[in-house]
C-alpha cells in the first residue's frame, strides 16, 4: 500500500501548491483503490488525494474500508485535512489511517483519534 501510495503522488496534479499527495485505500476484501490531489486555478475546487481515493472506489462499488495509506513530501507527518476526515469518517468510520514521507517516516491512528467528536448520521 505504501508502494502504490507513493506511486499515486507522482500523478497528482499539483502546479499551485506543488505538494503532491497520493494515497492508496483498501478493503476489507484486499482491493486497493488509488488516488492523488488534483489542483484547480480556481483554488477551492481542489480535491485531496484522500476524497479522490474514496470517491473512486465507492462510485467502483466498492464498501468496507478497513486502512488508507497517505503520502507526502512532508518535513514532518502531517494528518488528513478536516474535509478529509469528515469524509474518511462518513465512508470509513474508524478505521486505520497510516501517513507516510518521502523519508520513510510514519504515523498511524485510528479515525476515531483525528475524529473524536464527529458530526455523522446518527446525530440526524
Ligand atoms: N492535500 C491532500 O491531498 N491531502 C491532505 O490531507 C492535505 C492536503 C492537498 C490539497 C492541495 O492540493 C495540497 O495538498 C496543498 O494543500
Amino acid at each position: 500500500m505504501v508502494a502504490l501510495a507513493l506511486d499515486a503522488r507522482k500523478r497528482a496534479h499539483a502546479p499551485y501548491s506543488r505538494f503532491k499527495v497520493g494515497a492508496a485505500l483498501k478493503t476489507r476484501d484486499g482491493e486497493i483503490v488509488t488516488g492523488c490531489n488534483i489542483e484547480n486555478a480556481s483554488f477551492g475546487l481542489t480535491m485531496c488525494a484522500e476524497r479522490v481515493a474514496v470517491f473512486k472506489a465507492l462510485s467502483e462499488g466498492l464498501s468496507g474500508f478497513d486502512a488508507i495509506v497517505v503520502a507526502a513530501d512532508s518535513k514532518r507527518i502531517t494528518a488528513p485535512c478536516g474535509p478529509c476526515r469528515q469524509i474518511l469518517w462518513e465512508f470509513c468510520g474508524d478505521f486505520v489511517v497510516h501517513m507516510v514521507n518521502l523519508r520513510g517516516e510514519t504515523k498511524t491512528w485510528r479515525m476515531r483519534e483525528l475524529m473524536p467528536l464527529p458530526f455523522d448520521g446518527s446525530i440526524l
